[in-house]
């Protein structure tokens, strides 16, 4: 594979990072998935504008304008033949001279940038046409969610969970209420209406998510953007997850309880023909 490293395309074998890399020492970095259709990037603008977001937050300074990311995720897909899967989009704050709680100046440590791409079934994955199972667990993540972090131990441990459990992922709980998967949105539908999280600093705004409910709507779905809890979700019609990486994708077991036919639901599958259609 060839990646991006700081301005370099190279075989994956001579891309190097320092040691001092806060985003190795300290999370201290934020990443995009952005999936890849016919050779064609899905929605790069979206993941852009929450890219510069989570950079802003952070005061993390981008060290490549908008424009540059487009061209070199373009160029990465080209020199990797890509036709279906992602590029992986990393950016942390760089390697300062030693480690230090303290962030370093961005005039002297500039940041890291780091691109590869992944080949993956995305629109023909196996798992759209059986459905996935979940187990929920509690959501002990830190509070600012809505910041796509490189900080992912919680949800690696939630998906070994989910996996001891012989389950396929999990769906984090707060409060009594669902927030979303490990890497996913989590959708219900009860009585044709599509129930999901509203956004706050609680949940990633999925760029999926915006995108399916914009199309939702376009096709006068009903939607209601409110927190359901698994009780409410395991007496659910159907149940739904959505990410770049698995587009929609229905979930048909939560915890010991079968959704709806244990099959996936119409509204999901109807919802996935048409992400897919438009992103196409
Ligand atoms: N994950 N929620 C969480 C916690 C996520 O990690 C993701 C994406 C989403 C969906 O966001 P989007 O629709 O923009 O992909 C929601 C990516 C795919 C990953 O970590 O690989």
């Amino acid at each position: 594979r060839i990646v991006y490293v700081n301005g370099d395309y190279l075989p994956e074998a001579e891309a190097k990072v320092s040691v001092f890399d806060r985003g190795f020492l300290m999370a201290d970095g934020v990443y995009e998935v952005t999936s890849v259709l016919d050779g064609k990037l899905v929605d790069f603008e979206g993941h852009a504008k929450r890219l510069e977001r989570s950079l802003g937050e952070l005061d993390i300074v981008s060290p490549v304008t908008t424009d540059e990311l487009l061209s070199i995720h373009r160029e990465l897909v080209k020199r990797n033949d890509l036709t279906e899967g992602g590029v992986y989009l990393q950016i942390t704050r760089g390697a300062p001279a030693d480690r230090d709680f303290a962030f370093p100046d961005p005039e002297t440590t500039p940041s890291t940038i780091v691109l590869f791409t992944q080949v993956k079934n995305l629109a023909d994955a196996p798992a759209a046409r059986t459905g996935i199972s979940v187990i929920s667990i509690e959501d002990r993540r830190w509070a600012r969610r809505d910041i796509k972090t490189v900080q992912l131990l919680y949800p690696s441990m939630g998906k070994m969970m989910a996996k001891a459990a012989g389950a396929d992922d999990a769906w984090m709980v707060e409060d009594g209420l669902v927030t979303e998967g490990t890497s996913n949105n989590a959708y219900i539908v009860k009585g044709g209406k599509i129930i999901t999280r509203q956004l706050s600093n609680d949940i990633l705004h999925g760029i999926t998510r915006a995108a399916v409910l914009r199309l939702a709507k376009e096709a006068q779905m009903e939607v209601e953007e409110r927190g359901f809890s698994v009780e409410e979700a395991r007496e659910a019609d159907e149940a739904f997850v959505t990410s770049a990486t698995t587009f929609v994708q229905s979930v048909v077991k939560i915890d010991e309880a079968t959704i709806g036919e244990g099959t996936p639901g119409r509204i999901a599958l109807r919802l996935r023909e048409i992400y897919i259609d438009e992103s196409r």
